[in-house]
């Protein structure tokens, strides 16, 4: 048995919350498997893994800035991260060839670092960072502004991480992955922005992509059940235009607008308390 497993033998769920799931199970709920309930010691593994992740962002925001290219921050992401002993989980994940996802103005996740894509002055850009640690996963994103940002750019990133914030609200105990999605919804679009349907937050932490999908849109009630002990990610892709997607055709990886209008996103990944939520990834 390897130690994740050892752990889910030694680390039993608490009987009040099997009891409760058990409830929920009789309402019809969908109940989360038992291996979506991370344990004490899985948690402090995710923990150190996340404050990694924080770490890199941190290095990301002390030097990205104009004139510099995306291969420069996958640079930094790749070399910070490998110095502290831990691996970049985009690294081949799937076959994607980089470090990190760089998502520049009217692309929405998933671009790729390179050498020929400079950052200038007015753009928006997601830096998306999923780091290994001893095994355990985290992932968190966050937006930049380089130099002088329109007003509507701006105002689409603050209102981008509200989204995050309203929807980690949501995030309670008992409450479900539908509530989350719902809440995210209802906000951004009573700001004129639309939701990115076809990509989602995920459970995290012993793999890079976990049960549930957490989508951003929703209805109150619905979906998995959130456990205390799960953790996942809630990471919107807002956009300032229409909701459509295209996917790249030439790297059949980076995410755009298909309308060409802007599009930000902000994520954390967050463990499911008994009380709330906690941030992992600040
Ligand atoms: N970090 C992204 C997420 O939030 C996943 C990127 S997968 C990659 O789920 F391979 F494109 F990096
Ligand atoms: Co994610």
């Amino acid at each position: 048995m390897n130690e994740i497993d050892e752990i889910f033998a030694r680390e039993p769920i608490p009987a009040h919350i099997l009891e409760r799931m058990e409830q929920c199970r009789k309402r019809r709920m969908i109940v989360p498997d038992e291996r979506l309930i991370k344990r004490p010691s899985h948690i402090e593994g995710i923990r150190a893994s996340s404050r990694i992740n924080t770490g890199v962002l941190d290095e990301v925001a002390k030097h990205i800035k104009a004139g510099m290219t995306t291969q420069d921050i996958d640079d930094i992401v790749r070399e910070y991260t490998n110095s502290h002993g831990a691996v970049c989980a985009p690294y081949h994940f799937e076959g994607y060839p980089k470090s990190v996802c760089t998502s520049i103005n009217d692309e929405v996740c998933h671009g790729i670092p390179s050498r020929l894509r400079k950052l200038h002055d007015g753009d928006i850009v997601n830096v998306d960072v999923s780091t290994i640690y001893n095994g355990y996963y985290s992932d968190a994103s966050r937006m930049f502004m380089i130099g002088e940002v329109s007003p509507q750019r701006k105002r689409l990133v603050e209102e981008t991480k509200r989204c995050l914030e309203i929807g980690m609200e949501a995030a309670q105990p008992w409450n479900t992955v539908g509530d989350i999605g719902y809440a995210i919804s209802k906000y951004a679009r009573s700001r004129g922005y639309s939701v990115v349907r076809e990509l989602g937050g995920h459970g995290v932490g012993l793999e890079f992509h976990e049960d549930p999908f957490v989508a951003h849109i929703g209805r109150k009630h619905t979906g998995m059940v959130l456990v205390p002990g799960m953790i996942i990610t809630i990471e919107p892709m807002i956009n300032a235009g229409r909701a459509g997607v295209v996917l790249d055709p030439y790297n059949d990886w980076t995410v755009s607008t298909a309308d060409g209008s802007d599009s930000a996103q902000w994520e954390h990944s967050i463990l499911i308390t008994e009380t709330g939520n906690e941030i992992l990834t600040y």
